[in-house]
């Protein structure tokens, strides 16, 4: 059987609705973090999340000096947010176009739908990125519309 095109897989894949998180933690120079929508639960009986990030992340490497992470999930207002943490541009000006507070220790956008303070438990290699586990220490959600990423754009749920 032929190996399917990258191309393919990435359209397939876009096939797939998916909310929009910045996952964040504290690193040496300040806080880091990344838009991710490769984030789901995982376990109740523990309590854990997963995250998947490119091998390239800086927000990876401060996860790991951390051994904590932070998931803020998206109102769908947040698009400039999500936009803005999809970059490569110096870590600290990522920041300081947002609103964020640091929470539970960690850096976490503010009025997001949700927040989600992780103590970081596996590390697992898988191809070009890594799965990080998390034990949930703290939670915080409310009532709202979610941010939607799909067909490569971001959408309001309607
Ligand atoms: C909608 C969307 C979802 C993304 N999801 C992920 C993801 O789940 N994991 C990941 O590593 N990168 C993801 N990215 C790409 C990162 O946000 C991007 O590589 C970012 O520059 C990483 O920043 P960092 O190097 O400061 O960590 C996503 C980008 C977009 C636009």
């Amino acid at each position: 059987m032929p190996k399917p095109d990258p191309a393919l897989f990435r359209a397939a894949m876009a096939s797939l609705p998916t909310g929009v998180t910045i996952v964040s933690a504290s690193g040496a120079d300040g806080p880091a973090g990344a838009t991710a929508n490769a984030v789901c639960s995982l376990s109740i009986e523990p309590m854990l999340m997963l995250a998947c990030l490119d091998r390239g992340s800086r927000t990876l490497l401060a996860v790991q000096a951390a051994d904590r992470f932070g998931i803020s999930v998206l109102h769908a207002g947040q698009e400039p947010t999500a936009r803005a943490f999809a970059t490569k541009a110096p870590v600290a000006e990522k920041w300081s176009g947002v609103a964020w507070s640091e929470r539970d220790g960690l850096p976490a956008i503010d009025d997001a739908l949700t927040w989600v303070a992780c103590d970081l438990r596996d590390v697992i290699a898988a191809g070009d990125h890594v799965i990080v586990t998390g034990e949930v220490r703290a939670l915080e959600t409310s009532a709202g519309d979610p941010l939607v990423f799909h067909g490569g754009e971001y959408r309001p749920l309607d």
